[in-house]
């Protein structure tokens, strides 16, 4: 067989968004409150609240009924702007949109019988819209939010009986949407979920280290049942549909040659990939066993848990890639960044306005990694640069520094692809300027499209194509040859 020498033919080129950080229209049309929008901004840029969510804080939340503190309410505003929006994007050439589905809008409190309309009609609107512009729609299915009813109702993915709510929920958009969406994708960045409220939506800050653990992990294993329902149900209900899962993948280096430090750092990889080595693989790796016993860990499974995860098994697997760390053995290692990712200080690697260590051959090693590991068709649906933009008195964004990190991204790609990854395409993350998921700014900026608004959400809301718009555009055409 020949090395392949570029890109497939029909590589989805495009870029990805999620519901709670585009839409507004919070309580529109019969929508629910969500767990996205009981979270507060963060006051600074490294001031992390995406997961400080407490009983109180959730009251304080409800009682208010504005914008002003909750970013996710209001996005950008896609609700109303969602033609336009699409329009810039098949003007640069799109061939996918990844977009995600608010549940609450759906299943305004997530236990109804009966799904609210109004929520249907909106997303059939922004499918048709897309398909005019022969632009294929990407599909998350929960992208760190849901009802917020269910949080109150029974802590969220803490419960079994979310699974139920779930499965009802997935089942109304495969038979909605047949024949309709071909790429649907089930947890957003599964693995976030060992972080708290974000994937979980459940408020468990009074629990101890332990207890925390054992909470996040049990919701996770709901999580992996409820995926496999979900895939299974897809393929029952559209059989061309394809249906994945998708990780934020971090790549880990040992810090050094040192063989404790290579052990540490292969735990850590292994920590990140056990949530594909379940959804791919469809088991529990049994280095997980060994974690979840010293760790204070104690699953609650059902008879049929395995049979239903092993029958569930994803169709590609898609991830996130925005940086890498290093894994040492060393007492007071030095952190690189506040992120949610935040690892070990690589000397060799720069960092981005907010702290992110950026690393495109990184890129190329998790390609290969993941590669070699699953066989199974592989799709980046996030990769990009948050950074502050400045809008000039003529309405212009020279934003050279995403052309360059975007440029190296998809070059370590191209050798991956060469290396004989397959890789089914290439979404940016926020093509057009969003809420940040982290800190709720709006000046985390990571569009080719820039949008008037400032994190206080005062602006406009009108758009204007940044530098980066036609440079992507090139890069679309050629399909990746022009960069
Ligand atoms: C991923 C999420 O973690 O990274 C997105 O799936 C998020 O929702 C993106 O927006 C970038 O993170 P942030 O915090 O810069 O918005």
């Amino acid at each position: 067989k020949n090395m392949p020498t570029g890109f497939a033919k029909d590589f989805l080129w495009g870029g990805a968004t999620a519901a709670n950080q585009i839409e507004g229209a919070w309580n529109e049309d019969g929508k629910g409150l969500t767990t996205a929008e009981v979270v507060k901004k963060a006051a600074t840029h490294h001031d992390l609240s995406m997961n400080t969510v407490s009983q109180e804080s959730i009251a304080e939340a409800i009682a208010d009924k504005t914008d002003e503190m909750y970013p996710k309410r209001r996005g950008i505003d896609f609700y109303h702007h969602y033609q336009e929006d699409i329009k810039l994007f098949a003007e640069m050439g799109f061939k996918a949109f990844r977009i995600s589905i608010a549940w609450a809008r759906i299943f305004p409190k997530g236990d109804e019988k009966e799904p609210n309309a109004a929520g249907l009609e909106f997303y059939d609107k922004v499918f048709s819209e897309c398909h005019k512009y022969g632009i294929e729609p990407v599909v998350t299915i929960s992208h760190y939010e849901m009802p917020l009813n269910l949080t109150l109702k029974q802590n969220g993915w803490a419960s079994r009986q979310t699974i139920d709510n779930f499965t009802h929920y997935t089942e109304t958009l495969f038979q909605h949407y047949k024949g309709v969406v071909k790429y649907w994708m089930t947890f957003n960045e599964i693995n976030a979920i060992t972080g708290g409220f974000t994937g979980t939506g459940a408020v468990d800050n009074e629990l101890n280290l332990e207890q925390k653990a054992q909470l996040r992990f049990q919701a996770l294993h709901h999580q992996f049942v409820a995926s496999a329902l979900a895939v299974q149900q897809c393929h029952a209900i559209d059989p061309n549909a394809k249906i994945g899962c998708m990780l934020a993948r971090a790549q880990n280096y040992p810090k050094t040659p040192n063989p404790k430090d290579v052990r540490a750092a292969q735990l850590q990889d292994q920590l990140n990939l056990f949530y594909t080595d379940v959804q791919v693989r469809g088991e529990y790796p049994e280095y997980m066993n060994r974690y979840f016993q010293e760790n204070g860990v104690a699953l609650q499974m059902q008879a049929d848990d395995e049979q239903i995860i092993k029958n569930g098994t994803v169709d590609y697997l898609a991830f996130s890639y925005y940086m890498s760390s290093i894994t040492s053995t060393d007492s007071k290692p030095e952190k690189f960044a506040d992120s949610f990712m935040a690892g070990e200080k690589n000397p060799y690697l720069e960092t981005s306005d907010w702290g992110w260590q950026i690393d495109p051959i990184g890129l190329r090693i998790s390609l290969n990694e993941m590669w070699d590991r699953y066989r199974v068709p592989l799709f980046v649906v996030e990769n990009g640069l948050g950074a502050e933009d400045k809008l000039t008195d003529d309405y212009q964004v020279h934003d050279s520094y995403r052309i360059d990190y975007l440029r190296q991204h998809i070059q370590q790609m191209k050798e991956a692809v060469k290396d004989g990854v397959q890789l089914m395409g290439y979404l940016t993350w926020g093509p057009i300027d969003l809420i940040s998921a982290s800190t709720s700014e709006m000046s985390k900026r990571y569009g080719f499209i820039y949008v008037d608004q400032d994190d206080a959400g005062q602006g406009t809301l009108k758009r204007y194509k940044k530098d980066s718009f036609d440079w992507y555009k090139k890069v679309i055409a050629s399909n990746g040859e022009e960069l």
